[in-house]
């Protein structure tokens, strides 16, 4: 019987705390009970001379097989070409590209190490499913390696256009060697056409369907699959009693409302941008006063990074500034958890706020979004502001849409979320819920693995283009 293998750099270990970021939750989810391997780094950093080896753990149906980066790799693969490249690149922030060869090299030797992992661990009938900017290469070295195998990829973040793709000097390197995939997975319809658009221009490939091409004799299907999350579960842990101690006081102060935000610090979730909107709503209406206040989840994310670490002292500077000016007696309008949260309590803290407030200025997806709405109270739901620029926008249309770079826009969808009837509240989150349901986390995976699992092998790829070869010399005969 095949199995399925998973590479993604960053993985849920099985003893860890809670991680943040949508792809661990969500291939953690995706993943439990289904008797498959998790491959990736274990977050660890080893010395340079230090060789890493892999090590395996079991849980909940999952075979851990992970191994530790050594401080060189970690500095030019994962910080370096991954997080200094293709993440600003497919985020639209071409102004902090730094591209650097010795680091794309080491990118390339790690995308090299895990797939000797994979020819390791894999049977010819196991599907392989690798996940994320990491790993833009892996399927290249796995061919090279000899493996015959269905390989997918899954884009878990924006896929740039052409015009950004044609700024990082090794981009048909990159889109040749994405195009060993057999099914290259994307967020939204819109990184379906950026990705077909630039497949088609840099490799000069064939479209021959809508959501397939067909290069150097094989045949690549592109094509969207809008991950989800398990809003039924959700919706249990959420009704769960608070948990003690709760990161923030609930307690019911009569007429004040909740808004909620839930980031890694990074400059893709625009924060600051949602709280100099926030700031100029508390300065410009001043009977809000005491009714409001806007709890922050932050996580510090990439912290070895410089423009990581500059946002991050940005963003603490701008709350501390706002809780200066505005709060007065018991009030601070401003409150933020730096730590990670336990996820049951994540889900409980969304249900006890009336606002999420989204303000992504690029996002694959945006999970928090999806997890908001399904932790709602259905009798008494909360509003969801979200950005224009979140991949989730595609889908939850009856959220408040807005654009987070236009100010007075933000403020004016803040107001309407604070003052909007629970009839209208009602109203959206029954769509919004019956939109998370039909299309979830489960649909996301088994549509994904189903179309690999229908693609030809390579085997049959190359008969059937011999077949085809025989039929056009007949033809000219
Ligand atoms: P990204 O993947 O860019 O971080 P998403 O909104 O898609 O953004 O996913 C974030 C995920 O990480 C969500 O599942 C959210 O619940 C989780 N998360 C974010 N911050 C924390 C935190 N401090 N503790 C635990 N989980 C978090
Ligand atoms: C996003 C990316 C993931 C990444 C996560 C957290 O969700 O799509 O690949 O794991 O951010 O970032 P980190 O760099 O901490 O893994």
């Amino acid at each position: 019987m095949s199995k399925l293998i998973v590479l993604s750099n960053r993985i849920s270990m099985p003893s860890g705390k809670a991680s943040a970021g949508g792809l661990a939750v969500a291939v953690q989810d995706a993943l439990n009970d289904s008797n498959g391997i998790w491959l990736g780094w274990n977050g660890q950093q080893i010395t340079d001379s230090e060789a890493p080896e892999f090590e395996q753990a079991y849980s909940q149906g999952i075979d851990y097989i992970t191994c530790p980066l050594t401080h060189q790799q970690y500095a030019q693969y994962y910080c370096g070409f991954a997080n200094k490249v293709l993440w600003p690149a497919m985020h639209a922030r071409e102004d902090l590209i730094e591209y650097d060869a010795q680091e794309y090299s080491t990118y390339q030797k790690v995308n090299r190490l895990f797939a000797e992992k994979l020819k390791q661990l894999a049977q010819p009938e196991d599907l392989i499913w690798v996940h994320d900017y990491h790993f833009f290469s892996v399927a290249r070295y796995c061919r090279e390696l000899g493996m015959q195998n269905k390989i997918g990829f899954f884009l878990h973040i924006p896929f740039a256009s052409l015009n950004i793709w044609r700024k990082i000097p090794v981009a048909r390197e990159l889109i040749q060697d994405l195009s060993q995939y057999d099914v290259i997975g994307l967020q939204t319809q819109i990184d379906q056409n950026a990705c077909m658009q630039t497949c088609l221009s840099l490799l000069e490939a064939q479209k021959i369907h809508r959501d397939s091409i067909s290069y150097k004799k094989r045949q690549i299907l592109i094509k969207s699959y809008p991950i989800g999350v398990q809003p039924e579960i959700i919706q249990k842990q959420a009704q769960k009693d608070a948990p003690s101690p709760c990161v923030f006081n609930f307690e019911d102060i009569p007429r004040q409302k909740t808004i909620i935000g839930v980031d890694r610090i990074d400059y893709s979730k625009g924060l600051l941008e949602r709280f100099n909107a926030f700031a100029t709503f508390l300065e410009t209406n001043p009977e809000y006063h005491g009714l409001v206040r806007h709890l922050q989840v932050a996580t510090p994310s990439r912290t070895d990074i410089a423009a990581y670490q500059r946002l991050y002292q940005r963003f603490k500077t701008k709350l501390e500034l706002i809780n200066e000016e505005f709060a007065h007696e018991d009030w601070r309008p401003v409150d933020c958890c730096y730590d990670p949260v336990q996820h049951n309590h994540l889900m409980h803290i969304y249900r006890h706020s009336d606002i999420c407030w989204i303000s992504s200025l690029r996002d694959g997806m945006n999970l928090v979004a999806k997890e908001y709405i399904a932790a709602q109270n259905p009798e008494n739901p909360g509003v969801l502001i979200l950005s224009k620029y979140a991949g989730a926008a595609e889908q939850m249309t009856q959220a408040l849409i807005v654009d987070p770079q236009d100010r007075a826009a933000m403020i004016d969808t803040l107001k309407m979320a604070l003052e909007m009837s629970k009839a209208e509240r009602i109203n959206r989150y029954q769509q919004l819920i019956e939109g998370l349901s039909t299309s979830d986390l489960t649909h996301w995976r088994n549509d994904f693995l189903d179309d690999l699992e229908k693609t030809p092998t390579l085997l049959m790829k190359s008969q059937r283009l011999l077949q085809d070869n025989y039929q056009s010399i007949y033809q000219v005969l």
